[in-house]
């Protein structure tokens, strides 16, 4: 067992990549010398032990400590273990790394009171990303006020009022409902001083990690997994966060893995969501089932996408017919008429007429829409100047209304650092 020192960096400061933090210390528990050679090589300041008995004394001082449990503890004896120190000393915050991930291990750890479960990876990079989220989080003035608060499930740092749920929804698929949900969020989030979220609600063909060029790290699946926590911290565990400063909770990247998540707990993980962002951009299937009905019904506006061509507009029709029996309509429907440039007989006054609403948002067809997919940044970011970026930008104006920023990056929470 050895102990290494810890470094000073003054708290609160930016840390460069790679720099040490010492708002909390950091150790690696594992009895296997070669796993915990290779978790505490990517963490410069953890300590290492051997056991739970040896990492005891560290947590016992008080001081926020995230406890990386490798994969010799991920079984239900040391959930047990770990389950037990977290009761007794909130200020640590455990991460199982485990050699491969899923659902149900994850649901176990989090029942355990882990705040995160992260795949080894060969780089370390997840294991040390998760180690910085934790640590920001139990470092946190909130958090340590809030420290008598019972683990897991401290809702000391849920927002007083949800955010605002903006729906992307359309009649017909392939209208670009993906790029208007991924485009607009991106928009709102750099405009935004506060969190703002997209959440992948199309379990079964969902793209929009393809689109923003991340992997499906935590997915919806994970987040429905462990919503009986009811846990903001959590919630941020599990969104990645995007340099935009986008959070973005993905679609599971297998279909057969979107095994039917019950409506009411697609809608518990659109309320986490919204408990931690200002806004929620929720990009949901082309069809009226039950979940989707759900999320609409829930929404606070509803972009509704169709393209300029008479197949869109017909089904478009019909669909607004059967939202108007459900008692989803009125103002906040908003239409987006995609491509409303293109080369078609089709009048924009005449798609308004026969719908009988107007088209808020119209977005030319642009060809730097289909480059910017290819390159997987989204199209605001990657060509900022273009004519679709700049509808975009108006729609995610329209949507924060007066409550938007100053355009200034917002304050960091520590969350992955992707694109
Ligand atoms: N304004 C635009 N200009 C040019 N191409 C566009 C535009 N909007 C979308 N596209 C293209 O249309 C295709 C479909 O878009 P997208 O995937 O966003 O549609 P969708 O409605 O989400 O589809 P699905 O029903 O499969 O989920 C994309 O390949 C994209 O490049
Ligand atoms: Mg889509």
């Amino acid at each position: 067992m050895d102990a290494q020192a810890l470094s000073a960096t003054p708290a609160g400061s930016p840390l460069a990549p790679g720099v040490p933090d010492i708002r909390y210390a950091v150790a690696v528990v594992e009895p296997d010398p070669r796993l915990r050679m290779m978790l505490a090589s990517r963490l410069p300041t953890a300590q290492q032990f051997e056991s739970i008995e040896g990492f005891t004394p560290v947590v016992r001082t008080g001081r926020p400590t995230v406890g990386v449990f490798g994969p010799s503890m991920v079984n239900a004896f040391g959930f047990e273990q770990v389950h037990r120190m977290v009761t007794v000393y909130p200020d640590l915050g455990p991460v199982f790394a485990a050699h491969s991930l899923s659902t149900e291990l994850l649901q176990h750890a989090l029942r355990a009171g882990a705040r995160d479960a992260v795949q080894i990876d060969a780089t370390g990079e997840a294991v040390a990303q998760a180690v910085a989220r934790v640590g920001e989080v139990l470092s946190t003035p909130q958090r340590q006020n809030a420290a008598s608060a019972p683990l897991p499930g401290a809702s000391a740092l849920a927002r007083t009022t949800p955010g605002r749920m903006v729906v992307v929804f359309s009649t017909k698929g392939g209208v670009g409902k993906s790029t208007v949900a991924t485009n607009v969020a991106t928009a709102m989030a750099r405009k935004h001083d506060d969190a703002v979220s997209l959440m992948d609600a199309d379990l079964q063909f969902g793209d929009i990690s393809v689109m923003l060029g991340i992997p499906p790290d935590h997915t919806v699946l994970d987040a429905a997994a462990s919503i009986q926590y009811s846990d903001p911290e959590l919630m941020r565990n599990l969104v990645t966060r995007l340099d935009s400063g986008l959070l973005v909770l993905p679609a599971p990247s297998e279909p057969k893995m979107a095994v039917a998540i019950p409506p009411e707990d697609m809608s518990a993980v659109c309320a986490g969501l919204q408990s931690i962002s200002a806004f929620v951009v929720v990009d949901v299937p082309t069809s009226f089932d039950d979940t989707t009905l759900a999320l609409l019904e829930a929404a606070d506006d509803v972009l509704l996408v169709a393209s300029m061509d008479i197949p869109s507009v017909k089904n478009l029709k019909i669909g607004m017919q059967a939202l108007d029996l459900v008692a989803i309509a009125g103002p906040k429907l908003k239409l987006v008429l995609n491509r409303a440039n293109a080369q078609v007989k089709l009048d924009v006054r005449e798609v308004e007429h026969v719908l009988g609403l107007r088209a808020a948002f119209p977005v030319p067809y642009d060809l730097a829409v289909p480059l910017s997919i290819n390159a997987g940044v989204p199209v605001v970011t990657h060509d900022p100047r273009s004519a679709a970026s700049r509808a975009f930008e108006h729609i995610a104006d329209a949507l924060l209304g007066p409550v938007a920023g100053s355009g200034k990056r917002r304050k960091g929470l520590g969350k992955k650092s992707k694109k």
